[in-house]
């Protein structure tokens, strides 16, 4: 395969590509005895994963108590809306299984997505150590991510000025370009690319098109996240892949 520096890891369905992810974020957690800090995603892909973590046989796996729970982006809405991606984890998993203060929500309660983007991009700061990242030394151990129909990743669009950012670790994006059409914040590429892995889960007949797209490396948000310590994993399950891409 072309890519080198990205591993497609093809999978039967979206059941056994939500337990995949779960190994992964398990076996991540497992390379060190510290505090560790997994970044969510939203949008209706994860969502087989979450409730997975949630039932007994895998929460038992987890040591919730160092586990910190971020999110890479949110829609500028209340938590208790079911459009809120962190309100989604909180009500499929995390708040049976994780500590409150291991919880880490982007604030949108505030006046705009900026000022959303500010405050998160503190917290991560104040989490991380430092207001700078440093390339030996990952924010996250572990990026959740999803692509939607445009190649967007988090909400980063196409032609949107937040794929260029450099310095800032969250921004507001102001319009969706997708629905649901309201404002958000997202995490940055650079914030992102912050990881030990990032494990992208595309699943379904919906996404072969753009996976299609996104594996002729076309210029688009998706392709342009990668991780800067570690691998970057794309699951996608057989409904998902092109032709040529299944035994890979
Ligand atoms: C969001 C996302 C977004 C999502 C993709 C895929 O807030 O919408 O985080 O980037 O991951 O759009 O969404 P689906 O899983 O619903 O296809």
């Amino acid at each position: 395969m072309a890519d080198t520096d990205r591993q497609i890891i093809a999978v039967k369905d979206a059941a056994e590509m939500a337990r995949m992810a779960a190994e992964r974020i398990i076996a991540r957690i497992g390379t060190g005895d510290g505090r560790i800090a997994i970044c969510l995603s939203g949008g209706s892909s994860p969502r087989q994963l979450y409730r997975l973590l949630a039932s007994d046989s895998w929460r038992s796996r987890i040591p919730w108590d160092r586990v910190h729970w971020f999110i890479g982006d949110e829609r500028f809405v209340p938590e208790s809306s079911d459009l809120s991606n962190m309100g989604v984890a909180r009500r499929l998993f995390l708040d049976q299984c994780a500590p409150a203060s291991n919880i880490h929500p982007i604030p949108t309660l505030g006046a705009n997505p900026d000022d959303g983007a500010t405050r998160y991009a503190r917290d991560l700061q104040s989490f991380y150590g430092a207001e700078e990242l440093n390339r030996g030394r990952p924010l996250f151990d572990l990026v959740l991510m999803g692509a939607g129909s445009d190649g967007h990743t988090a909400s980063l669009f196409p032609g949107d000025p937040a794929l260029d950012e450099t310095a800032r670790w969250a921004v507001g994006v102001p319009k969706a370009h997708l629905e649901p059409l309201v404002p958000r914040v997202t995490l940055t590429l650079p914030a992102l690319g912050s990881c030990r892995e990032m494990l992208f889960e595309l699943a379904g007949t919906d996404k072969r098109a753009i996976l299609t797209r996104l594996l002729n490396g076309e210029n688009l948000p998706a392709n342009r996240a990668r991780s800067t310590g570690g691998p970057t994993v794309w699951l996608a399950d057989c409904a998902a892949l092109p032709e040529g891409f299944r035994s890979s």
